[in-house]
């Protein structure tokens, strides 16, 4: 954990040691990948969240999908900045179904960071991860 101390803010590394805990949690005997997401909401409130498997291997969820139903379950609905941490050397990048839930709680420019268990990280914007995206708007909705 010596990278935590290099962290751009001091909000990314609690964000990281916040997923770090959650990843250490995961039930991934299929894969053997565990995965770590954790959030800030708007209201500066942190959520975390493990990829949860099954033996049924569809029905397993993300940890970015854990994270999102932590914030929403109490009652928050807006994420302001976001973390994940897989077990690749490479920061792992939220899945593309995980990146359409990100656009539905999280503004356009919010930023996803994603982590290395070194705390090595590369940073997207959600509209980065996700361009031309579907959302409410193509359902007649308002914000
Ligand atoms: N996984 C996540 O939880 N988040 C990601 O961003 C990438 C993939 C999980 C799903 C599955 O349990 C395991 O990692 C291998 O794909």
């Amino acid at each position: 954990m010596k990278r935590q101390n290099s962290f751009p803010s001091k909000a990314i590394a609690t964000l990281f040691e916040a997923a770090v805990k959650a990843r250490n949690n995961a039930y991934a005997p299929y894969s053997r990948f565990a995965v770590g997401a954790s959030l800030r909401s708007t209201n500066g409130k942190v959520f975390a969240g493990c990829n949860v498997e099954n033996a049924s291997y569809p029905v397993g969820t993300c940890a970015e999908a854990g994270a999102i139903a932590a914030m929403v379950a109490q009652g928050h609905k807006r994420i302001a900045e976001f973390l994940v941490v897989g077990g690749s050397r490479e920061p792992v990048t939220p899945c593309g179904a995980c990146r359409q839930r990100l656009r539905e709680f999280a503004d356009p420019g919010v930023l996803v960071h994603c982590a290395s268990p070194s705390g090595e990280l590369a940073s997207y914007s959600v509209e980065t991860l996700l361009p031309a995206t579907f959302g409410p708007k193509h359902l007649g909705e308002r914000r």
